[in-house]
Formats: structure tokens, C-alpha cells, sequence
């Protein structure tokens, strides 16, 4: 088989850049090793930013969006029992943030791809990448049994954190940057209206909570836990009182129901410079994680494919190698802001095992800073509603 650019991993970043090179006229096949129901159902990110959203109007996969998306103007900070809004649009000249499950945007894309005559191979087993220092590298994998090979000009590394192409970059070229945070976030997908109109972060004694949602009907709620433990010591009533004490504020209360999902996600600040080896390009996941609190993994991962489908476009019109030699470094800028921002936020807002009376304080002046001063709200509403692209 032979195309321009061999995608791996069709996530986000995979499928749009897929969509985003059809549009400039780029042949791409992209290799997922998963089967198709299983990334249109995987739980995950449900917050798009308004860059993120424009681009999906802009590349004609935005009908569902338009229809189903929920856009949401402010965020609630919650801490010492009161909730103090953080009305985002007002702050940032009328930007918002649109409420879209990840899933749904998977499902948009290999629609949008499949109709157009796209190549998806779900279902992909043992992908390997090769020669990448050469004019033709090389992707092989395995579909009903058969061995394949893909023949390219570029490979995009769309691979999310647990996939195989960063590991292509040498670790004499490579460096990884890293921080664990002592904590991770217990997720329930519920089938329950949501009980707020807009998202709600919940400062606490005994650990973060985030009240979010899905739909009308469809309410996502995280817990802060130890990333240790044990999935099994929590019941659903357990989950529910949590989130009740937690969350609890004025004459508000939480409504129950069913719960459809739980997971616990350990959390971590990751980054691989540069993001570039060769012909191989890393996008998403597969070059960064940011903890959720920011909500932004999603976001730029899909910043990224769209830096680098511009930079592939301008290749093959012009030969200059300018912009994708570029490529690593217009993106980093961006991580790097939307690391600290994610940093930020999750040090603001969890309980830190150890942390003594002294930063305890900080945190709490930290927090009444922010919905104190118009200044302080604004770096935090600029940010959560994503500063404009480059
Ligand atoms: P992925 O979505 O991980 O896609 C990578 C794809 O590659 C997958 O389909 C995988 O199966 C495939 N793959 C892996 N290995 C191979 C291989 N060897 N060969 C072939 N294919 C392979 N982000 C936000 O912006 N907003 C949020 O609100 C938000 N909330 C989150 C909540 C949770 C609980 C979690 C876990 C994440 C959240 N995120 C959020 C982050 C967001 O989900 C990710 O940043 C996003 O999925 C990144 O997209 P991606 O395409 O880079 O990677
Ligand atoms: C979500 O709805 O899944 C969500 C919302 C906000 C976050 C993280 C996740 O910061």
C-alpha cells in the first residue's frame, strides 16, 4: 500500500488530521488499533474549546455539534461551602466552551472520513514504524490475519500516551518531561440530569470533586482518590454521599441515579521534546498529557493536527521543508502554556497529601484571588475558553 502520510491512532488528532489533509487534497490511511465501536464509545473529554469548535464548523463536521453541543458562558469555583461563578464570556469578548463528549467527535470524524472515502484500518494489530530517517518510511501492521505494508512520505504519531511511535525517537534526540501528581480522578458517567447549570470545581478538605455533564439527562462526575486505589471499595452509594459532601452548597443538592460507568484515571503533567523525528510528526496524547482539571487534552491535541496539517500542505505545494521543520516548536509554545495552565489549575484546586497548614493558605488566598479580581478571573477564563491559535 502506498499514501502520502500514514496516520497511527484514530482518535481525535488522528481522524481530523486525516479530515483536515483530504481537504488540501493529501492522500492519508490511518492505522487504529482498535475496534471501531470501541473508540466511538470510550469515555473521556466532553469540553471543546471555542478554537476547537470553530474548526469543526469550519471543516463541515459540526451538524451533531451544533444540534447537541450545550454551550456553557461560566464556571463555578466552590470552596469553604460557597460557589462563586467565573462568567468566562464576559471576560474573554463573548468566548465560550461547548459541552460535546469526545466519543461523539470520534463518531463526527470517521463519519465524515468513511464518506469521503477515507482509509480507517480498525482493528490493527502489532503496528510498527520504520525509517523514518529515510525519504519512505515505512508502517506495518496486521489486519484478518494478513501482514501490511504502508509506504509514505510522513508518518503522524497520533498514537495517544500508550501507543508505539514515540518510542521511534531516539533517546539520544528525545527528552521527557514529567511530572505525577499524588492523586487521580474517579469518573462516573450517570444517568441522571444534571443537578447544575454550569460546571462546578469543588475545592475541599477531603479531596477535589467536579460536577459536569453530558446532555440533558446524561450527568459526568469526577472524585479526587488515591491513584492506588481500589475501583472495587467503591460502591455506587459510596460514590453518590462523596460527591454529596463534597459538592455540598447553600440549598443545593445533588441528584442520583444510575451510574453507567466508573474509571479511575491517575493523573500526570507529560511532555516529549521535540515533537518531531525525521519524517515522523507526534500530535496529541502520544506527545503530551496534561491533568484534566484544565480540561484541555482534547483541545490540543486537535491544535496540533491542525498546526501540522497546514505544515504538510505547504510542503507538498511548495518543497520547502520551512513549516514542518517549525512544526515542534509552534506547538510546544502552545503545550507548554496549556501545561502551566493545567498545573495551575490542579494546584489550586486538589488537597495535596502532605501539604502542611502553610499551603493550605496559600491555596485558599490562591482561590479567593481568583474570584475576587476581574484580573485573576480573566487569566483563568482566557485560558479555560483557549487562548487564540497561532
Ligand atoms: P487518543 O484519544 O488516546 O487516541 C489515540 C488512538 O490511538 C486510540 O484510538 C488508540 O486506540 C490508538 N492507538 C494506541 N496505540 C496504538 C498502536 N500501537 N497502533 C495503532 N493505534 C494505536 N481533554 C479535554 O480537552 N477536555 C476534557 O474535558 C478532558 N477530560 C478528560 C477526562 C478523562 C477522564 C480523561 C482520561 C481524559 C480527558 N481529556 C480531556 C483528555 C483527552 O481525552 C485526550 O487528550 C485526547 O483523547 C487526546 O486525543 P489523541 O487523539 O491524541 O489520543
Ligand atoms: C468532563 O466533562 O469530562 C470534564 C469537564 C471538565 C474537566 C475535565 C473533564 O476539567
Amino acid at each position: 500500500m502506498r499514501t502520502q502520510v500514514a496516520i497511527v491512532g484514530a482518535g481525535p488528532a488522528g481522524l481530523m488530521l486525516s479530515h483536515l489533509l483530504h481537504r488540501s487534497g493529501i492522500d492519508s490511511v490511518v492505522v487504529e488499533r482498535r475496534s471501531r465501536e470501541y473508540v466511538e464509545q470510550r469515555v473521556r473529554a466532553g469540553v471543546l474549546e471555542q478554537g476547537t469548535v470553530d474548526l469543526l464548523r469550519e471543516v463541515g463536521v459540526s451538524d451533531r455539534l451544533d444540534r447537541e453541543g450545550l454551550v456553557h458562558r461560566g464556571i463555578e469555583l466552590l470552596f469553604d461551602g460557597v460557589a462563586h461563578r467565573v462568567p468566562m464570556s464576559d471576560l474573554t469578548g463573548g468566548r465560550a466552551i461547548t459541552i460535546y463528549g469526545q466519543q461523539h467527535v470520534v463518531r463526527d470524524l470517521t463519519v465524515a472520513r468513511l464518506a469521503t472515502g477515507g482509509r480507517v484500518h480498525f482493528d490493527a494489530d502489532d503496528v510498527t514504524v520504520s525509517g523514518v530517517d529515510t525519504a519512505t518510511p515505512r508502517v506495518t501492521f496486521t489486519v484478518d490475519g494478513r501482514r501490511e505494508e504502508l509506504v509514505c512520505d510522513i508518518v503522524a504519531g497520533c498514537d495517544g500516551f500508550h501507543g508505539v511511535c514515540r518510542d521511534v525517537l531516539p533517546r539520544s534526540v528525545r527528552q521527557l518531561l514529567e511530572r505525577e501528581y499524588p492523586f487521580g480522578w474517579l469518573g462516573i458517567l450517570a444517568a441522571v440530569p444534571p443537578s447544575a447549570d454550569e460546571l462546578i470545581y469543588a475545592h475541599h478538605d477531603r479531596g477535589f470533586a467536579l460536577a459536569s455533564l453530558r446532555s440533558p439527562t446524561i450527568s459526568r462526575l469526577y472524585l479526587q482518590v488515591d491513584p492506588r486505589e481500589d475501583l472495587a471499595d467503591w460502591s455506587d452509594r459510596r460514590i453518590w454521599d462523596e460527591l454529596g459532601i463534597r459538592l455540598a452548597h447553600g440549598g443545593w443538592s445533588l441528584g442520583d441515579g444510575p451510574i453507567l460507568e466508573k474509571s479511575i484515571t491517575p493523573m500526570r503533567s507529560f511532555v516529549c521534546e521535540p515533537m518531531r523525528y525525521g519524517r515522523l510528526f507526534l500530535a496529541g496524547d502520544a506527545a503530551h498529557i496534561v491533568p484534566p482539571t484544565g480540561a484541555k487534552g482534547l483541545n490540543l491535541a486537535v491544535h496540533d493536527v491542525y498546526v501540522l496539517a497546514e505544515a504538510v500542505a505547504d510542503w507538498y505545494r511548495t518543497g520547502s521543508e520551512t513549516s514542518l521543520d517549525g512544526y515542534s516548536a509552534t506547538c510546544l509554545r502552545r503545550v507548554w502554556r496549556v501545561q502551566h495552565f493545567s498545573w495551575w489549575m490542579t494546584s489550586m484546586l486538589h488537597r495535596f497529601p502532605g501539604h502542611d497548614a502553610f499551603e493550605q493558605r496559600l491555596q485558599r488566598s490562591q482561590l479567593e484571588y481568583v474570584v475576587g479580581s476581574p484580573a485573576a478571573a480573566t487569566t483563568l477564563a482566557e485560558n479555560y475558553v483557549g487562548l487564540p491559535w497561532t
